[in-house]
């Protein structure tokens, strides 16, 4: 256990809170980001968090100098790769931007690994690469579909990082196929602080309990499901940044590639989502039905129970700690802006 850990994106949402996770399970982290969608404000609160100086890079995941100096100047023993674009509407207008970011930055990154003789690294898939799946819950080997420019991305990264893979017995690699993080670390000073608008249903919950917008849409009410709004597998960002500590203490077991589903392994509406978030902040929010946004699914489930066997992890943290935590965080971030 141990070691020093680049996390590429490591200011941002999940970055941040695997770099939490790193440094209390004794790992030294070290964050990489080009602040595309991220603040440097993060890094004191990181510090604070773990009681460690992070050492930071300021740079594109795409600059090979810097990813060159960056392994000349530390002893940098596994990498975790969150860096990338995520907003699935914005990949449908700018593709050549995602495929840039997403893929050329994975490539180059993977190149700098080879040069500095690094060979273990975890990638931040998305369920997404399913697309719309047969059946729910998703397990790993379910078709991969994906419906956007951004799903196609990640799963092209997966495709190039098995071919590394097979070409080079040497590589340990975790694909992690995140469903849908969501909540904030309980000590409310790291949450999800997007630069750009959010498009999520929690952060824009959130919004709305602050007052910063004045309802939520519910995007489709005559889905297929119990109550006719979208169903995911909503994760604790807590329990998701733990899935990559434990994923990595796998690797140091195992070579090759490991594909797994992180999510709960349980489905929960949008009507469900925003009742626990109503119990979370103590007020009512106001919701307007709105038609489907495109691209959405019904279901979208995870099975987790290979990362449950394989990891000896589980996602233990429920919808109501989720906005609990979100909230927190809202609350907290406010106070500090
Ligand atoms: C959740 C549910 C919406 C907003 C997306 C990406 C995916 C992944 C995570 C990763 C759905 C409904 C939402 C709103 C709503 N990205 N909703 N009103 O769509 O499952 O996944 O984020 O990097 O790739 O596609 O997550 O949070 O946007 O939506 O009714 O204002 O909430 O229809 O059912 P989604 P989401």
């Amino acid at each position: 256990m141990g070691g020093t850990v680049l996390v590429t994106g490591g200011a941002g949402y999940v970055g941040s809170h695997v770099v939490v996770a790193l440094a209390r399970a004794g790992y030294a982290p070290i964050v990489l980001d080009n602040f595309a969608n991220s603040s440097a404000t993060v890094l004191p609160r990181l510090k604070h968090l773990t009681g460690a100086e992070l050492p930071l890079i300021a740079a594109d995941v795409r600059d090979r100098a810097a990813l060159a100096h960056t392994f000349s100047t530390h002893a940098i023993d596994a990498v975790v790769h969150c860096a990338g674009l995520k907003a699935v509407g914005e990949g449908e207008a700018q593709p050549l931007a995602y495929y840039d970011n997403n893929v050329g930055g994975s490539i180059a990154l993977a190149q700098a690994m080879i040069a500095a003789g690094v060979n273990t690294l975890i990638f931040s898939s998305s369920a997404t690469v399913y697309g719309q799946p047969e059946r729910n819950p998703v397990p790993e080997d379910a078709p991969l579909r994906p419906a956007s420019v951004y799903g196609r991305t990640k799963r092209a990264v997966e495709l190039i990082l098995e071919d590394l893979a097979a070409a080079d017995a040497s590589w340990r690699i975790g694909l992690l196929r995140y469903f849908n993080p969501a909540g904030a670390d309980a000590s409310g000073e790291i949450g999800e602080a997007p630069t750009n608008v959010p498009n999520n249903l929690v952060p824009i919950l959130a919004d709305v309990a602050a007052g910063r917008r004045p309802c939520v849409d519910v995007f489709g009410d005559d889905y297929p499901t119990a109550d006719g709004t979208g169903v995911r597998d909503y994760i604790h960002i807590t329990d998701l940044a733990a899935g990559h500590v434990a994923a990595l203490a796998h690797l140091a077991r195992q070579s090759g590639v490991i594909t797994l589903n992180l999510g709960i392994g349980r489905g929960c509406s949008v009507l469900e989502v925003i009742a626990a978030f109503e119990r979370a902040c103590g007020k009512p929010l106001a919701r307007r039905a709105a038609p489907r946004r495109p691209g959405d699914i019904a279901i979208c489930c995870a099975d987790p129970a290979r990362a449950n066997a394989l990891l000896g992890w589980r996602a233990g943290l429920d919808l109501d700690a989720i906005c609990a935590d979100a909230w927190r965080w809202q609350v907290n971030s406010g106070r500090r802006a």
